[in-house]
Protein backbone atom coordinates (compact mmCIF):
# COMPACT_ATOMS: atom_id res chain seq x y z
CA UNK A 1 0.00 0.00 0.00
CA UNK A 2 1.16 3.05 -0.83
CA UNK A 3 0.02 6.86 1.06
CA UNK A 4 0.68 9.86 1.02
CA UNK A 5 2.56 11.53 5.16
CA UNK A 6 -0.60 12.77 7.00
CA UNK A 7 0.58 16.46 6.91
CA UNK A 8 -0.97 17.67 10.18
CA UNK A 9 0.61 14.75 12.01
CA UNK A 10 4.16 15.50 10.31
CA UNK A 11 3.84 18.82 11.44
CA UNK A 12 2.84 17.93 14.82
CA UNK A 13 5.88 15.11 14.83
CA UNK A 14 8.27 18.07 14.38
CA UNK A 15 6.97 20.47 17.30
CA UNK A 16 4.72 18.62 19.68
CA UNK A 17 6.91 17.70 22.18
CA UNK A 18 9.61 20.45 21.99
CA UNK A 19 7.22 24.18 21.79
CA UNK A 20 6.04 25.54 24.97
CA UNK A 21 2.63 26.31 24.21
CA UNK A 22 0.27 24.17 21.82
CA UNK A 23 -2.28 27.07 20.88
CA UNK A 24 -3.24 24.72 17.78
CA UNK A 25 -4.87 21.11 20.18
CA UNK A 26 -8.06 19.44 18.80
CA UNK A 27 -8.02 16.98 22.26
CA UNK A 28 -9.49 18.84 25.22
CA UNK A 29 -6.60 18.89 28.33
CA UNK A 30 -6.10 15.37 29.20
CA UNK A 31 -5.47 14.32 32.72
CA UNK A 32 -3.63 11.79 34.88
CA UNK A 33 -4.34 7.88 35.46
CA UNK A 34 -5.46 9.05 39.17
CA UNK A 35 -7.31 11.76 38.41
CA UNK A 36 -9.79 9.48 36.33
CA UNK A 37 -10.02 7.17 38.83
CA UNK A 38 -10.84 9.90 41.12
CA UNK A 39 -14.00 10.38 39.32
CA UNK A 40 -15.59 7.24 39.77
CA UNK A 41 -18.12 6.72 42.79
CA UNK A 42 -16.06 4.18 44.15
CA UNK A 43 -12.10 4.99 43.55
CA UNK A 44 -10.81 2.98 45.96
CA UNK A 45 -12.22 0.01 44.40
CA UNK A 46 -11.69 1.13 40.59
CA UNK A 47 -7.75 1.75 41.74
CA UNK A 48 -7.47 -2.21 42.87
CA UNK A 49 -9.60 -3.28 40.09
CA UNK A 50 -7.30 -1.21 37.85
CA UNK A 51 -4.13 -3.14 39.63
CA UNK A 52 -6.29 -6.47 38.61
CA UNK A 53 -6.55 -6.05 35.24
CA UNK A 54 -5.55 -8.78 33.38
CA UNK A 55 -2.74 -8.51 31.07
CA UNK A 56 -3.98 -11.61 28.91
CA UNK A 57 -5.11 -11.17 24.86
CA UNK A 58 -8.89 -9.18 25.09
CA UNK A 59 -11.82 -9.94 23.37
CA UNK A 60 -11.02 -8.52 19.88
CA UNK A 61 -14.81 -6.42 19.62
CA UNK A 62 -13.92 -4.87 22.83
CA UNK A 63 -14.17 -5.57 26.67
CA UNK A 64 -18.28 -6.05 27.28
CA UNK A 65 -17.98 -3.67 30.19
CA UNK A 66 -16.90 -0.93 27.88
CA UNK A 67 -19.24 -1.59 24.47
CA UNK A 68 -21.61 -1.43 27.56
CA UNK A 69 -20.77 2.38 28.55
CA UNK A 70 -20.33 3.33 24.83
CA UNK A 71 -23.69 2.17 24.52
CA UNK A 72 -24.96 4.84 26.86
CA UNK A 73 -24.10 7.74 24.42
CA UNK A 74 -26.57 6.49 21.97
CA UNK A 75 -30.18 5.59 22.37
CA UNK A 76 -30.28 1.91 20.39
CA UNK A 77 -26.85 1.21 20.06
CA UNK A 78 -26.45 -2.63 21.48
CA UNK A 79 -23.23 -3.69 22.87
CA UNK A 80 -22.59 -6.02 19.68
CA UNK A 81 -23.02 -3.17 17.41
CA UNK A 82 -19.97 -1.22 18.91
CA UNK A 83 -16.80 -2.75 17.79
CA UNK A 84 -13.80 -0.69 19.52
CA UNK A 85 -10.67 0.04 17.94
CA UNK A 86 -7.23 1.51 18.66
CA UNK A 87 -8.10 4.95 18.28
CA UNK A 88 -10.55 6.35 15.92
CA UNK A 89 -7.53 6.05 13.13
CA UNK A 90 -7.59 2.60 13.58
CA UNK A 91 -11.29 2.72 12.50
CA UNK A 92 -11.28 4.77 9.82
CA UNK A 93 -8.36 2.87 8.33
CA UNK A 94 -10.86 -0.01 8.60
CA UNK A 95 -13.76 1.25 7.44
CA UNK A 96 -11.97 2.72 4.48
CA UNK A 97 -10.18 -0.77 3.62
CA UNK A 98 -13.47 -2.77 4.62
CA UNK A 99 -16.13 -1.05 2.54
CA UNK A 100 -14.35 0.60 -0.51
CA UNK A 101 -12.55 -1.04 -3.54
CA UNK A 102 -10.21 0.70 -6.29
CA UNK A 103 -12.40 3.05 -8.59
CA UNK A 104 -15.09 3.14 -5.96
CA UNK A 105 -16.11 6.99 -5.50
CA UNK A 106 -16.61 8.84 -2.06
CA UNK A 107 -17.98 12.47 -0.87
CA UNK A 108 -15.96 13.95 1.88
CA UNK A 109 -16.75 17.11 3.81
CA UNK A 110 -13.72 19.37 3.13
CA UNK A 111 -11.56 20.82 4.40
CA UNK A 112 -10.63 17.26 6.73
CA UNK A 113 -9.07 15.30 8.85
CA UNK A 114 -6.17 14.05 6.07
CA UNK A 115 -7.19 10.38 6.69
CA UNK A 116 -11.17 10.83 5.47
CA UNK A 117 -9.47 10.73 2.48
CA UNK A 118 -6.28 9.90 2.39
CA UNK A 119 -7.11 6.29 3.45
CA UNK A 120 -9.42 5.66 0.41
CA UNK A 121 -7.02 7.68 -1.89
CA UNK A 122 -4.60 4.92 -1.38
CA UNK A 123 -7.58 2.42 -2.18
CA UNK A 124 -7.72 4.17 -5.34
CA UNK A 125 -10.84 5.29 -4.99
CA UNK A 126 -12.18 8.92 -6.49
CA UNK A 127 -12.39 11.37 -4.15
CA UNK A 128 -15.26 14.49 -4.41
CA UNK A 129 -14.60 17.28 -1.75
CA UNK A 130 -18.05 18.07 -0.07
CA UNK A 131 -16.64 21.97 0.38
CA UNK A 132 -17.90 23.66 3.42
CA UNK A 133 -17.28 27.40 2.85
CA UNK A 134 -16.41 30.21 4.62
CA UNK A 135 -18.80 32.97 3.74
CA UNK A 136 -22.12 30.41 4.97
CA UNK A 137 -20.15 30.26 7.96
CA UNK A 138 -18.64 26.59 7.15
CA UNK A 139 -21.86 25.67 6.65
CA UNK A 140 -22.64 22.39 3.68
CA UNK A 141 -25.00 23.06 0.94
CA UNK A 142 -27.16 19.91 0.36
CA UNK A 143 -27.27 20.96 -3.63
CA UNK A 144 -23.61 20.54 -3.57
CA UNK A 145 -23.91 17.18 -2.29
CA UNK A 146 -26.58 16.20 -5.31
CA UNK A 147 -24.41 17.09 -7.73
CA UNK A 148 -21.00 15.66 -6.78
CA UNK A 149 -23.06 12.22 -6.52
CA UNK A 150 -21.73 9.77 -9.23
CA UNK A 151 -23.26 5.82 -10.18
CA UNK A 152 -20.29 4.75 -8.70
CA UNK A 153 -20.47 6.59 -5.23
CA UNK A 154 -20.22 4.57 -2.36
CA UNK A 155 -20.22 6.79 0.60
CA UNK A 156 -20.30 10.31 2.12
CA UNK A 157 -18.06 10.83 4.79
CA UNK A 158 -18.67 13.91 7.39
CA UNK A 159 -17.30 15.14 10.53
CA UNK A 160 -20.13 17.24 12.96
CA UNK A 161 -19.08 19.07 15.17
CA UNK A 162 -16.33 19.64 12.48
CA UNK A 163 -12.67 19.76 12.93
CA UNK A 164 -11.24 22.16 11.45
CA UNK A 165 -14.02 24.76 11.78
CA UNK A 166 -16.24 23.58 14.83
CA UNK A 167 -19.43 23.77 12.78
CA UNK A 168 -22.40 22.09 14.12
CA UNK A 169 -24.75 20.96 10.98
CA UNK A 170 -28.06 21.99 11.68
CA UNK A 171 -31.03 19.24 12.31
CA UNK A 172 -32.46 20.08 9.21
CA UNK A 173 -29.46 19.47 7.07
CA UNK A 174 -28.65 16.68 9.04
CA UNK A 175 -32.14 14.76 8.61
CA UNK A 176 -32.00 15.52 4.82
CA UNK A 177 -28.25 14.38 4.27
CA UNK A 178 -29.49 10.65 6.32
CA UNK A 179 -32.23 10.92 3.88
CA UNK A 180 -30.40 11.29 0.78
CA UNK A 181 -28.21 8.76 1.90
CA UNK A 182 -30.74 6.37 2.25
CA UNK A 183 -32.30 6.68 -0.54
CA UNK A 184 -29.55 6.23 -2.85
CA UNK A 185 -28.21 3.34 -1.02
CA UNK A 186 -25.18 4.99 0.13
CA UNK A 187 -22.92 4.52 3.60
CA UNK A 188 -22.92 7.36 5.44
CA UNK A 189 -19.66 7.92 7.90
CA UNK A 190 -20.23 10.36 10.57
CA UNK A 191 -17.34 11.25 12.29
CA UNK A 192 -18.57 12.18 15.51
CA UNK A 193 -15.36 12.58 17.77
CA UNK A 194 -16.67 16.18 18.71
CA UNK A 195 -19.83 14.80 19.49
CA UNK A 196 -20.85 15.64 23.19
CA UNK A 197 -18.98 19.30 22.98
CA UNK A 198 -21.96 21.39 21.99
CA UNK A 199 -22.07 24.29 23.48
CA UNK A 200 -25.91 24.44 23.50
CA UNK A 201 -26.44 20.97 23.94
CA UNK A 202 -30.11 21.33 23.01
CA UNK A 203 -27.95 21.59 18.98
CA UNK A 204 -26.74 18.01 19.76
CA UNK A 205 -27.12 16.16 16.69
CA UNK A 206 -28.57 12.26 17.19
CA UNK A 207 -26.14 10.15 16.60
CA UNK A 208 -26.00 8.38 12.92
CA UNK A 209 -25.69 5.62 14.13
CA UNK A 210 -29.11 5.84 15.75
CA UNK A 211 -30.77 7.28 12.22
CA UNK A 212 -30.09 3.56 10.32
CA UNK A 213 -28.44 1.13 9.24
CA UNK A 214 -26.83 3.36 6.15
CA UNK A 215 -24.38 5.06 8.78
CA UNK A 216 -21.60 4.37 10.69
CA UNK A 217 -20.96 6.56 14.29
CA UNK A 218 -17.33 7.30 14.94
CA UNK A 219 -16.52 7.94 18.77
CA UNK A 220 -12.92 8.08 20.83
CA UNK A 221 -12.03 8.75 24.20
CA UNK A 222 -9.57 11.54 23.25
CA UNK A 223 -11.62 14.45 21.83
CA UNK A 224 -14.53 15.92 23.98
CA UNK A 225 -13.60 13.41 27.27
CA UNK A 226 -9.92 14.61 26.83
CA UNK A 227 -8.26 11.00 27.50
CA UNK A 228 -5.92 11.25 23.55
CA UNK A 229 -3.52 8.67 25.39
CA UNK A 230 -5.69 5.82 25.79
CA UNK A 231 -5.78 5.52 22.41
CA UNK A 232 -9.54 3.96 22.72
CA UNK A 233 -12.26 4.66 19.55
CA UNK A 234 -15.09 2.85 18.36
CA UNK A 235 -17.89 2.51 15.20
CA UNK A 236 -21.33 2.12 16.16
CA UNK A 237 -23.31 0.86 13.21
CA UNK A 238 -26.56 -1.56 12.55
CA UNK A 239 -25.05 -2.18 9.66
CA UNK A 240 -23.85 -6.21 9.73
CA UNK A 241 -21.95 -6.10 6.88
CA UNK A 242 -19.97 -2.93 7.91
CA UNK A 243 -19.43 -4.39 11.61
CA UNK A 244 -18.32 -7.77 10.53
CA UNK A 245 -16.26 -6.92 7.72
CA UNK A 246 -14.20 -4.49 9.81
CA UNK A 247 -13.67 -6.97 12.37
CA UNK A 248 -12.57 -9.25 10.26
CA UNK A 249 -9.86 -6.80 9.22
CA UNK A 250 -8.96 -5.92 12.54
CA UNK A 251 -7.34 -9.52 13.03
CA UNK A 252 -4.44 -7.89 10.49
CA UNK A 253 -4.05 -4.67 11.98
CA UNK A 254 -4.15 -4.96 16.39
CA UNK A 255 -6.42 -7.61 16.95
CA UNK A 256 -7.95 -6.63 20.21
CA UNK A 257 -6.97 -3.51 22.19
CA UNK A 258 -5.11 -2.71 25.42
CA UNK A 259 -6.77 -4.39 28.63
CA UNK A 260 -5.98 -1.29 31.17
CA UNK A 261 -6.95 1.26 28.39
CA UNK A 262 -9.81 -1.00 28.12
CA UNK A 263 -10.77 -0.51 31.53
CA UNK A 264 -10.13 3.12 31.75
CA UNK A 265 -12.30 4.28 28.93
CA UNK A 266 -14.92 1.99 30.72
CA UNK A 267 -14.46 4.04 34.23
CA UNK A 268 -14.04 7.70 31.53
CA UNK A 269 -17.19 6.76 29.70
CA UNK A 270 -19.25 5.86 33.16
CA UNK A 271 -18.29 9.41 34.12
CA UNK A 272 -18.33 11.02 30.96
CA UNK A 273 -20.79 13.86 32.04
CA UNK A 274 -18.00 14.80 34.82
CA UNK A 275 -15.50 15.00 32.04
CA UNK A 276 -17.64 17.14 29.87
CA UNK A 277 -18.39 19.32 32.12
CA UNK A 278 -15.22 19.28 33.07
CA UNK A 279 -13.62 20.19 29.59
CA UNK A 280 -16.64 22.71 28.09
CA UNK A 281 -16.08 24.93 31.20
CA UNK A 282 -12.16 24.90 29.98
CA UNK A 283 -13.37 25.51 26.19
CA UNK A 284 -15.85 28.40 27.03
CA UNK A 285 -13.26 30.48 29.62
CA UNK A 286 -10.59 30.19 26.37
CA UNK A 287 -13.53 31.15 24.06
CA UNK A 288 -13.66 34.30 26.02
CA UNK A 289 -9.83 35.09 26.20
CA UNK A 290 -10.06 34.24 22.51
CA UNK A 291 -13.12 36.77 21.74
CA UNK A 292 -11.22 39.37 23.21
CA UNK A 293 -8.18 38.81 21.51
CA UNK A 294 -9.87 38.82 18.24
CA UNK A 295 -12.15 42.19 18.56
CA UNK A 296 -8.29 44.18 20.02
CA UNK A 297 -7.14 42.63 16.84
CA UNK A 298 -9.84 43.01 14.11
CA UNK A 299 -7.72 44.48 11.37
CA UNK A 300 -5.71 41.17 11.36
CA UNK A 301 -8.15 38.36 11.47
CA UNK A 302 -11.78 37.56 10.88
CA UNK A 303 -13.19 34.86 13.61
CA UNK A 304 -16.34 32.78 12.94
CA UNK A 305 -16.97 31.59 16.57
CA UNK A 306 -17.33 27.56 16.28
CA UNK A 307 -20.63 26.21 18.18
CA UNK A 308 -19.27 22.77 19.43
CA UNK A 309 -15.50 21.24 19.88
CA UNK A 310 -12.29 22.17 20.60
CA UNK A 311 -11.04 24.34 17.79
CA UNK A 312 -12.10 27.28 15.63
CA UNK A 313 -10.34 27.84 12.16
CA UNK A 314 -9.62 31.77 12.15
CA UNK A 315 -8.06 33.65 8.52
CA UNK A 316 -5.06 36.04 8.54
CA UNK A 317 -5.73 39.02 6.88
CA UNK A 318 -2.46 39.91 6.39
CA UNK A 319 0.87 38.11 5.26
CA UNK A 320 1.13 34.59 4.33
CA UNK A 321 -0.04 31.91 6.97
CA UNK A 322 2.55 29.85 6.56
CA UNK A 323 5.15 32.46 7.64
CA UNK A 324 3.01 33.59 10.08
CA UNK A 325 2.75 30.12 11.81
CA UNK A 326 6.72 29.73 11.29
CA UNK A 327 7.80 32.71 12.55
CA UNK A 328 5.32 32.56 15.75
CA UNK A 329 6.21 28.83 17.02
CA UNK A 330 10.65 29.98 16.25
CA UNK A 331 10.23 33.27 18.21
CA UNK A 332 7.38 32.71 20.45
CA UNK A 333 7.22 28.90 20.97
CA UNK A 334 3.27 28.91 20.02
CA UNK A 335 2.54 26.76 18.07
CA UNK A 336 -0.66 27.67 15.22
CA UNK A 337 -1.29 24.84 12.74
CA UNK A 338 -1.25 26.86 9.02
CA UNK A 339 -4.77 25.91 7.06
CA UNK A 340 -2.95 24.79 4.18
CA UNK A 341 -2.38 21.50 5.77
CA UNK A 342 -5.32 20.70 5.45
CA UNK A 343 -5.34 21.96 1.94
CA UNK A 344 -7.09 25.47 2.46
CA UNK A 345 -6.08 28.19 0.29
CA UNK A 346 -7.98 30.87 2.43
CA UNK A 347 -4.92 31.44 4.62
CA UNK A 348 -7.11 30.04 7.37
CA UNK A 349 -5.08 28.19 11.20
CA UNK A 350 -6.78 25.93 13.45
CA UNK A 351 -6.88 27.42 17.02
CA UNK A 352 -7.41 25.07 19.87
CA UNK A 353 -9.52 25.84 22.57
CA UNK A 354 -8.98 22.81 24.92
CA UNK A 355 -5.63 23.48 26.84
CA UNK A 356 -6.18 24.80 30.20
CA UNK A 357 -2.93 26.89 29.68
CA UNK A 358 -4.63 29.02 26.78
CA UNK A 359 -4.84 31.97 28.33
CA UNK A 360 -0.71 32.33 28.78
CA UNK A 361 -0.45 31.22 25.00
CA UNK A 362 -2.35 33.93 24.04
CA UNK A 363 -0.93 36.54 26.29
CA UNK A 364 2.46 35.47 24.25
CA UNK A 365 0.87 35.54 21.25
CA UNK A 366 -0.08 38.98 21.61
CA UNK A 367 3.73 40.18 23.16
CA UNK A 368 4.41 38.74 19.61
CA UNK A 369 1.75 40.56 17.59
CA UNK A 370 2.54 43.81 19.02
CA UNK A 371 6.08 43.95 18.64
CA UNK A 372 5.64 42.82 15.15
C1 LIG B 1 -12.07 14.50 12.95
C2 LIG B 1 -11.11 13.52 13.55
N1 LIG B 1 -11.32 12.21 13.34
C3 LIG B 1 -10.49 11.28 13.84
C4 LIG B 1 -9.39 11.66 14.59
C5 LIG B 1 -8.46 10.59 15.14
O1 LIG B 1 -8.59 10.49 16.52
P1 LIG B 1 -7.49 9.68 17.37
O2 LIG B 1 -6.19 10.39 17.13
O3 LIG B 1 -7.89 9.81 18.77
O4 LIG B 1 -7.46 8.31 16.86
C6 LIG B 1 -9.12 13.01 14.82
C7 LIG B 1 -7.92 13.45 15.58
O5 LIG B 1 -7.51 14.58 15.53
C8 LIG B 1 -10.03 13.96 14.30
O6 LIG B 1 -9.86 15.26 14.52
Amino acid sequence: MKISPFKLERYFAKYEFNTEFLLCSSDCEAMSIADLLALDADPAGAAEKFQQTWLGYTESQGSPALREAICAIYDSIQPDEVLVHTGAEEAIFLFMHAMLNENDHIIVHAPHYQSLSEVANSIGCAVSPWLAREENNWALDLDELRHLMRSSTKAIIVNTPHNPTGYLMSRADYDALNKFARENNLLLFCDEVYRESEYDPATRLPAACDVGDHAVSLGVTSKTYGLAGLRIGWIATKNKKVYQSMAALKDYTTICNSAPSEFLSEVALRNRQKLIDRNLAIIQNNLTVVDDLFSRHADLFKWIRPHAGSMGFPKLLKGDIEDFCDDLVKKAGVLLLPGSLYDDSGNHFRLGLGRKNLPQAIERLESYLNAL
